[in-house]
């Protein structure tokens, strides 16, 4: 029986308590809502909302103790962060989606995916690249431990490699050789060198201790 209602009304009468004709209003007002810099508060269920973008939004993030400022949309992840807005261009994008660990940095002294995580997240955190490692024009150990056990190949997965085994170390100063394994399992590498991978960590590990040792007057548990 045709009770008069259209199906908006309908729809209401449902219990959805907001109807197609409710959204488009809502649609049009927000498409008719200039791209913004910055946020803006909307009412989401009787609160107050604050929203960002979808424009550009500047933000400021603490990378290698330097602070960087950049504007970029919400949406942008804090890979494509560093590599398109700051030159930093030693963290890879490979799979783009938390699996292989090329995008690796550490944040707030963990080892994160920085293709999964947003720029605008990022802001607030203390936040190390593969580009911070270096002392001026010298190597990082881990990263002279690389070469010294061909720890690479094509490099494509190094960067976010050796930033993994950074925030490894600095965890687990001394692992057994059965650590590496899981500790180092959020990276891969294609050319297959784990052996190496594994033996910079173990390199860097052990010269750490025999520094601790020289420097305790020769006393050593190990
Ligand atoms: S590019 Fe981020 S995990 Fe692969
Ligand atoms: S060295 Fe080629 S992917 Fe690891």
């Amino acid at each position: 029986m045709d009770d008069g209602k259209d199906d908006d009304e309908k729809l209401n009468d449902q219990g959805s308590g907001f109807s197609r004709r409710d959204f488009l209003k809502v649609g049009g007002i927000s498409l008719s809502v200039p791209l913004v810099i910055g946020s803006r508060t909307i009412r989401i269920g009787g609160e107050d909302v604050k929203v960002y973008g979808p424009g550009k939004v500047p933000i400021s993030l603490n990378i290698n103790a330097k602070r960087y400022a950049a504007e970029v949309e919400p949406r942008v992840t804090l890979l494509d962060t560093l590599r398109n807005e700051l030159e930093l261009t030693g963290s890879k994008r490979v799979c783009d989606r938390a699996s292989c660990g090329a995008c690796t940095v550490i944040v707030d002294g963990k080892a994160a995916y920085s293709c999964t995580m947003l720029a605008i997240e990022a802001q607030n955190k203390k936040i190390t690249t593969v580009e911070g490692l270096m002392d001026g024009e010298k190597l990082h150990p881990l990263q002279q431990a690389f070469i010294d056990n061909d720890g690479q190949q094509c490099g494509f997965c190094t960067p976010g490699f050796v930033v993994a085994c950074k925030a490894f170390l600095d965890k687990n100063p001394h692992p057994k050789a059965e650590d590496l394994k899981t500790g180092l399992g959020g990276n891969l590498c294609r050319c297959g060198t784990y052996v190496g991978v594994r033996a910079a960590v173990m390199q860097v590990s052990q010269a750490a201790s025999l520094r601790y040792s020289e420097r305790e007057g020769g006393h050593s548990n190990g």
